[in-house]
Order: C-alpha cells, then structure tokens, then sequence
C-alpha cells in the first residue's frame, strides 16, 4: 500500500557535484546549509574515493568539517573500499554509503573490480562500520540497464541487492544509473527485489536522462516503496556512464508528493532557492521544470 511519508534523501551535493567541473568549497558548504536549512533530512554530502578518478569530491573532509550540522539532519558520505571509510569516519559522516553494481561491465569501469570482488571487499568496511556503530547504505547501479552491455537481467539486480543487505545493508538504494527504464520495468524489477529484501529497506534512485523518472516513481509508490533519492534542481551524472545526466530533480519529486498527499517535511520554496543559487554557481540553468515555474511567479 502507498506510504503516507518518504524519505528524500539527497544526493545533490555528491551525485550532483561528482560530474560537475570542479564547483568551489564554500559553494558546496553553501547548498548542503540551504538544504538542511530547506528541511532536507538526509544529505549524500560528499564521495571519499580516489581523487583521480573523481577530482571533484577531493574536498569531501573539508565540506564536512565546515557544513553548520542540523540536528536530526544525516550528512552521508560514499565509500568504496577501507580507505575511504577511514576517511569518512575521521571526517565525522554520520552514515557511509558501498556501491556496487548488477553489471559486470559497468563494475569494471566504475570501481575497476568485479561484482563479487567488490561485495568481498566491502566485507571488512561493514565490520569496522559496525565497529564504529555507523550505519551503511548499499547502492546498486544499473538496474534497469547498463551504458556498456545493455540488458541487465532482473535476477541480477535481485542476486547483488540481497547480497548487501544479508552482508548488512540497513538499505539498499536501486539505481537506474543512466535513466533508461519505463514504468512496468520499474515496478517489475522493484517487486522483484521487494521479494528477496523488505520493501521498507528498499530505496529508488532514477536518473532522469530519458525523462522518466518521476514516471518510473510514480509507477512503484503503490507498490510500498518509501525512500526516494532525488538532486536538487536536477543536478547529477556518474563520469563512469556515458549519457548519464541528471538525476530526478528533487523539486519536481516533492512537488509531486506533496499534490499526492505523502509528506516530505521539505519547504518546497526553500528547496527551489537551494537549487537557484547552485545553479547560479554552476552557470547552468536548472533541470527541475517545478523551479522553472515557481520562479516564473
Ligand atoms: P583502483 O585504482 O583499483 O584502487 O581504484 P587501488 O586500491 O589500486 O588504489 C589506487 C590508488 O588510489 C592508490 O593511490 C590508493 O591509495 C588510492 P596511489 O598509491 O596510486 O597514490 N585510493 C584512494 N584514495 C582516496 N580514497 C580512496 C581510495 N582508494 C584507493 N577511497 C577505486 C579503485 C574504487 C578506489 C576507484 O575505482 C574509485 O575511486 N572509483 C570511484 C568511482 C566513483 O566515484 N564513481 C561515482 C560514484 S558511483 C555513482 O555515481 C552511482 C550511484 O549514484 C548510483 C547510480 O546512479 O547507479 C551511487
Ligand atoms: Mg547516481
């Protein structure tokens, strides 16, 4: 049945900034200030990763060491391997986030190792993260299709989606990397993973290059789900995935939630202005067609 409240969880200032040219600290600093300030409840803020092969999350420890911390706000770091996590931790990330994908190829070209290499390496991750008592989110990319072999069978998205979560994943975000999917995929492959792991552990991260994310959520709100990923003003992209731009523009997310009756506890012009002023900094025109209007009026 359809939840009356979702979790928006913000990928913006990672998702977002991680394919943008290099975007000034204080801008960073700025936008996860705004969206606390908007409501925003959780904040992807940063990527501990390797510097060369994402230059623009360099400053991940710096944007958490100078962001004003709300309470009841969780400011989330990524983190591929131990050595991220070390980082993440010494840089006070309330939550950290493993991603791995359900394609083989796009798991060579994004983390450089296999599937299973990269669930064995996130073994020793979740353990200290217990240790530390940090709670991990595990992403998995391509789940409605790959920029490098195409189809992904749904079973795979089910086969690396449980592994996460029986490895100890409090949940497991589904993403459509590179915005390929359609409605009635989407909510096959939701219910088919909503079979191997509960539905309330379950997240959905659309990009939005074929404009059909909003679609695609649409379609699998009735089916339970209740945690959305979304980027502000529609920012967004994987410099590992050819063609991936946008993700779900936040805006447009809560506007629509909001019209369906499910709270967000998102300030809808507060998030807009959020969106306005990093665009401004980016020197791009928002994606989100809900800022459009709104500042129209
Ligand atoms: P590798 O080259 O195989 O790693 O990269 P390595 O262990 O051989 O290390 C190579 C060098 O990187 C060494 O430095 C390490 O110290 C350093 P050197 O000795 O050459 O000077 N290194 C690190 N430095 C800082 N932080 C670290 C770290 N780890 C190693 N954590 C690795 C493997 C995973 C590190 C690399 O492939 C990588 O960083 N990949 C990240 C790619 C990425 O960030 N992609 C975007 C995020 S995923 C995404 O956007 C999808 C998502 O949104 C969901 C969706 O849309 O589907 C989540
Ligand atoms: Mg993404």
């Amino acid at each position: 049945t359809m939840t009356s409240r979702v979790k928006v969880v913000e990928v913006g200032p990672r998702d977002g900034l991680q394919n943008e040219a290099t975007v000034a600290l204080a801008a960073k600093v700025d936008l996860i200030n705004a969206l606390s300030n908007a409501g925003v409840s959780y904040i992807e803020s940063g990527s501990f990763v390797s510097p060369k092969w994402v230059p623009q999350m360099a400053d991940s420890a710096d944007v958490l060491a100078q962001i004003e911390r709300h309470e009841g706000v969780t400011y989330a770091a990524l983190t591929p391997n131990m050595k991220g996590f070390d980082a993440a931790l010494a840089a006070r990330a309330d939550e950290v986030a493993v991603f791995a994908a359900a394609s083989e190829a796009f798991s060579q070209k994004n983390i450089n190792c296999s599937i299973s290499e990269s669930l064995a390496r996130f073994e020793p991750l979740m353990a200290a993260a217990q240790a530390a008592d940090i709670r991990v989110r595990g992403y998995v990319s391509c789940v409605l299709g790959c920029p490098y072999q195409g189809e992904v069978p749904i079973a795979e998205v089910v086969r690396v989606a449980e592994a996460l979560y029986e490895m100890g994943c409090y949940e497991i975000s589904l993403g459509d990397t590179i915005g390929v999917g359609t409605p009635l995929h989407a909510q096959r492959m939701l219910a088919a993973v909503a079979e191997a792991v509960p539905m309330p552990q379950l997240a959905l991260h659309f990009h939005n290059t074929y404009g059909q994310a909003l679609a695609n959520i649409a379609a699998c709100l009735p089916l339970g789900v209740a945690t959305i990923d979304s980027a502000v003003a529609g920012l967004g992209g994987c410099p590992y995935a050819r063609g991936a731009s946008g993700n779900l523009a936040s805006e447009d997310l809560v506007y629509m939630l909001h019209g369906m009756d499910i709270e967000t506890g998102i300030d809808l012009p507060a998030l807009a202005q959020a969106g306005q002023a990093i665009c401004q900094q980016l020197g791009h025109k928002t994606r989100s067609q809900v800022a459009q209007a709104l500042l129209q009026q």
